[in-house]
C-alpha cells in the first residue's frame, strides 16, 4: 500500500521538504511536488526527492498544445514518474501532451478532471470528471486526478487500467481545509483509488509519521469493491 500513498510536499523550501522526505519518507512510496515548492526550488529538488522516492510534479498545465507539448518534454526530461495537464485545455491539447509523453515510457500522464475543491454539486462533478476521464483516455493519457466519489465511475468507464489519482483525502474529524470533496484512506481504496494523494492530514500533523502510518493501516484494512 506504500506505493499507493503519495505525500503532497506543500511546503516553501527544499530544507522542509527533505526534512518531511527523512521523517515520513518510509512509510510512502511516492512524494508530489506542486506549485510551490517546484516554483520555488525547481529542478534541484526533484532530483533530490528522486533519490529515495518516485514523484509526481503536479503543474497542471494548461495552455495552447503546442505549449504544454514543450512543458511535457521538459518534465519528462527530469525524470519523474508522473505528470500532469488539466483535462479544461481540451481534445487537442490532451493530445498534443500526450504525443509528448510517448518519449517517456516510463512516465505516466494524467489529467485534472474537476478540482476536489470545485464547489460544483456532487452529481454534477461525477459528469463532468466521467466525460473528461473519457476524453483523457482517447486523446492517449494514462488516468486521472479526480475525487474519491468520481474514481468508481471512472474505473466502470475507462477500464481498471486507467489510473485514478484522489486527493481530498480527510478521517477522523480532520479539518475538511478549502477541498469540499473529500473522503476517508480505506473509502478511496474502496471505491478503487489507485493513488491517494495527502497534503495537509500529514503535513500538519503533530506526529507527521504517525498520521502516514494510520493512512496506511486503513488503506490495508479496505475491500476494494473494483
Ligand atoms: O492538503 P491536502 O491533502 O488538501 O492537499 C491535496 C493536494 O492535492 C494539494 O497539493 C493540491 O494541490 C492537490 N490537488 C488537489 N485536487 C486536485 C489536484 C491536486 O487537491 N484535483
Amino acid at each position: 500500500m506504500k506505493n499507493r500513498l503519495m505525500v503532497a510536499l506543500d511546503v516553501d523550501h527544499a530544507k522542509s521538504a527533505l526534512g518531511l522526505r527523512d521523517t515520513v519518507g518510509d512509510a510512502v512510496g511516492w512524494f508530489k511536488i506542486g506549485l510551490r515548492l517546484f516554483v520555488a526550488e525547481g529542478p534541484s529538488l526533484v532530483s533530490a526527492i528522486r533519490e529515495r522516492h518516485r514523484v509526481f510534479l503536479d503543474l497542471k498545465f494548461h495552455d495552447i498544445p503546442n505549449t504544454v507539448a514543450q512543458a511535457v518534454e521538459s518534465a519528462g526530461n527530469l525524470g519523474v514518474e508522473m505528470i500532469n495537464v488539466h483535462a479544461g485545455g481540451g481534445e487537442q491539447m490532451l493530445a498534443a501532451a500526450a504525443e509528448a509523453a510517448v518519449a517517456f515510457p516510463d512516465l505516466k500522464l494524467i489529467a485534472v478532471t474537476v478540482l476536489t475543491s470545485d464547489p460544483m454539486p456532487r452529481e454534477q462533478a461525477r459528469s463532468v470528471a466521467l466525460q473528461r476521464a473519457k476524453m483523457a483516455q482517447e486523446a492517449g493519457l494514462k488516468g486521472v486526478v479526480c475525487s474519491v466519489f468520481e474514481a468508481t465511475a471512472i474505473k466502470q468507464a475507462c477500464g481498471s487500467d486507467f489510473l485514478t489519482v484522489t486527493p481530498g483525502i480527510r478521517w477522523g474529524n480532520q479539518d475538511v481545509q478549502d477541498q469540499k470533496r473529500v473522503a476517508d484512506p480505506a473509502t478511496a481504496i474502496a471505491a478503487g483509488s489507485d493513488y491517494l494523494v495527502v497534503g495537509r492530514p500529514i503535513l500538519h500533523a503533530a506526529n507527521p509519521r504517525a498520521a502516514a502510518m494510520e493512512a496506511l493501516a486503513m488503506m490495508e484494512s479496505a475491500r476494494p469493491r473494483v
